[in-house]
């Protein structure tokens, strides 16, 4: 603890800035636009300084076609765009295209311990039963997320409920580095974890997050999903027989009924009390048409301007070329840096 009071009050001398990034594996999900992409843009207009990564290294941890990454990554992009992020205010950029988060992966591999990696859920979860057949890049996983964020040196990390532990893992790379060479170089970054929808769950199972890599469409809103499936989807979502309560403590045990009063709130930019105040006593027959048509309403002009901006994939390739240009001027310096105190000649 005390390590950490000390990095904290170090980062008084580290200028605040926000890193974060999404895997382009796959289309987005309403858990994706809510848990993540909504307050990338929050953080946007608050007025730091923002980069916002389509983090295809990531991606590849597991197998992807190459025609489909592509695909994806552009579709990120747009999704980004229409969603409200300023390619001229926010540096957006696709991972590879700035080599330095590669090789500052290669040096927290170096500092972070195999028991640390040991740890992490999300390569159990991902690799499951067949661990001995996972990429070894998906072991390393978090390293190079690490190095995504302190290869900025930024101090703010906003992403969904399921990325604390990278986030920890994060800080306590920094903190060793710092350590193992008698340094105050890395900051010690915070995950910014906010919101009623740090968590969004499955509509099949309210136990299970919302994912991309789902097998069943259903268990997903997309934000490419046009209006009737939005409809469809919301109208078979699992449920139980009573109806919504009228204060949160009624939602315990509840974890369906939860998850779509939590999806209706942060749709509507309410908290869950006010929610339920108002929709308290409804059946789910009433709510669910309810939770459709504002979930259209708030979705459909996004996906419709994605649909715009991938029509001129140049424009969209632009974009990102810009932003990685711009995404190195900050992390060449720092790269090199990392280099000089770890001992590297050149
Ligand atoms: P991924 O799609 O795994 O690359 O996740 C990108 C970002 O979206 C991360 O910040 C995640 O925490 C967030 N995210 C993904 N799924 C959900 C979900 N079901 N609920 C809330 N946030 C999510
Ligand atoms: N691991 C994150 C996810 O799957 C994506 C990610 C990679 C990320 N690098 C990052 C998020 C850096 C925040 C900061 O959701």
């Amino acid at each position: 603890m005390d390590a950490v009071q000390t990095q904290s009050d170090a980062n008084a001398t580290f200028t605040p800035r926000v890193f974060s990034g999404i895997q382009p594996s796959g289309g987005l999900t309403l858990g994706n636009y809510l848990g993540a992409i909504r307050r990338f843009v929050d953080m946007q207009e608050s007025g730091v300084e923002t980069l916002y990564c389509m983090v295809d290294l990531h991606a590849i941890t597991v197998w992807q076609d190459p025609d489909k990454l592509r695909h994806a990554t552009r579709e990120l992009a747009a999704g980004y765009i229409a969603a409200g992020l300023d390619p001229a205010r926010s540096m957006l950029f696709n991972q590879s295209q700035v080599p330095e988060h590669a090789q500052l992966a290669w040096i927290f591999n170096c500092v972070a311990r195999m028991g640390w990696l040991n740890r992490m859920t999300q390569f159990k979860d991902k690799a499951g039963k067949n661990r001995e057949n996972a990429s070894v890049g998906l072991f390393t996983y978090p390293n190079l997320m690490a190095a995504d964020i302190l290869l900025y040196h930024a101090t703010q990390v906003p992403v969904g409920e399921d990325q604390k532990q990278h986030v920890e893992l994060t800080r306590d790379i920094a903190i060793k580095f710092n350590n193992d060479f008698g340094v105050e170089f890395f900051p010690v970054p915070e995950p910014v974890i906010e919101g009623v929808a740090t968590r969004v769950m499955s509509l099949r199972d309210g136990t299970k997050k919302m994912s991309k890599s789902d097998p069943s469409d259903l268990s997903r809103i997309n934000m490419t999903d046009d209006a009737e499936a939005i409809a469809k989807k919301i109208r078979k979502a699992k449920t139980d027989p009573d109806a919504l309560p009228s204060e949160a403590a009624g939602l315990e045990g509840r974890a369906e009924a939860r998850n779509l009063v939590n999806i209706y709130a942060a749709l509507a930019g309410q908290n869950v009390d006010q929610v339920l105040s108002d929709m308290g006593g409804k059946q789910f027959s009433e709510f669910k048409p309810m939770l459709a048509d504002l979930a259209v309403a708030k979705l459909s002009p996004i996906s419709e301007e994605m649909g715009r901006l991938m029509q001129d994939t140049a424009a969209i390739d632009a974009v990102l070329a810009d932003g990685a240009a711009r995404a190195r001027e900050i992390s060449a310096p720092i790269l090199k840096r990392t280099y000089e105190i770890v001992g590297m000649v050149g």
